[in-house]
């Protein structure tokens, strides 16, 4: 399969879908067999936003795989601001194989990919979240052994992560419904590209802003009401959300059996306590597979 970047759920067909899940299970299950996978390569990691998972995921995975990663943080403020951004993925060229990114501005990740002439990887930005929906799908695969015909439904703020959610889950066969409070929807620019994805592969999406949707689904998922760069306090939305939270009723109502977060979790917020923590919570499986979905995005653009 021939990848050039990994920027964007949408650029990705079933069976490049499914070929990178089965890839990342196999490295979970079988690292010896890919641990010099990236013997000598080289990878630059360009953070603009605080991180935990990724940075940490992306930097113990690449050493797991024989590589070496470099993390870059804000000290040189946002990019685009001290030189152009095309030159910095241009300097970066000079001594990375890959470079991996979490950015405000998803056209700064295209800008980067189509001047680095190396693979760029979307760690996260404005529209996009395509490592945790990976990751993600990944630990739904080996939790309910397939994802065809899965019900998986998104309650919260539309974000980065319900939109590579509602891109990724229909091409791989999973039924997608996103609810969110009104004026807090996914942009229509992305729910149409959606649809289009899930008619094509045949699954449905639904978007609403009606709590009562969540039934029948055999997975609920939830983010943060808030996202990283959004300023907005949580006092002022709190009696928007509310209604939106995920509980013990919610999940029962829902006939629910597994809980997803992509973390960090506000708990009480968006989720309780009590459903973050209980059995139901794939919350630390999709922590883990983080950097077994990356690795197996890594070796499909990198190895030899
Ligand atoms: N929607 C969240 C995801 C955090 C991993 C954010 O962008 O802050």
């Amino acid at each position: 399969m021939s990848m050039q970047h990994f920027l964007a759920d949408s650029d990705f067909d079933n069976t490049q879908l499914t070929q990178l899940i089965t890839q990342a299970i196999d490295i979970k299950n079988n690292l010896p067999k890919y641990q010099n996978a990236l013997a000598g390569k080289t990878v630059a990691m360009l953070f603009e936003k605080p991180s935990l998972r990724t940075h940490v995921s992306f930097d113990f995975g690449i050493n797991k795989l024989g590589g070496h990663s470099l993390y870059l943080g804000q000290q040189n403020g946002q990019l685009g601001e001290r030189e152009r951004v095309k030159d910095v993925a241009k300097n970066l060229a000079c001594w990375s194989d890959a470079i991996v990114a979490r950015v405000f501005k998803q056209s700064v990740l295209d800008e980067m990919a189509e001047h680095a002439g190396i693979p760029v990887i979307n760690a996260l930005s404005d529209l996009y979240h395509p490592c945790q929906a990976l990751a993600d799908y990944m630990a739904l695969t080996e939790t309910f052994g397939q994802l065809n015909g899965l019900n998986l439904c998104y309650i919260g703020d539309g974000n980065n992560v319900s939109n590579s959610l509602m891109l990724m889950g229909p091409v791989l066969g999973v039924n997608v419904t996103v609810i969110s409070p009104v004026g807090y929807e996914p942009c229509a620019k992305m729910v149409d590209k959606a649809q289009a994805l899930a008619k094509a592969n045949g699954s449905t999406l639904t978007i609403t802003t009606d709590i009562n949707a969540a039934a029948e689904q055999q997975v609920i998922y939830t983010d943060t009401w808030i996202s990283m760069g959004d300023n907005t306090k949580v006092e002022q939305i709190l009696q928007t959300f509310m209604p939106y939270q995920v509980n013990k009723t919610l999940m029962e109502k829902a006939g629910a059996s597994a809980l997803m977060h992509c973390q960090p979790a506000h708990l009480e917020q968006e989720v309780t306590t009590e459903v973050f923590d209980s059995d139901k919570s794939l919350a630390f499986l999709q922590a883990e597979n983080r950097m077994w979905a990356q690795n197996s995005v890594l070796v499909n653009l990198l190895a030899d």
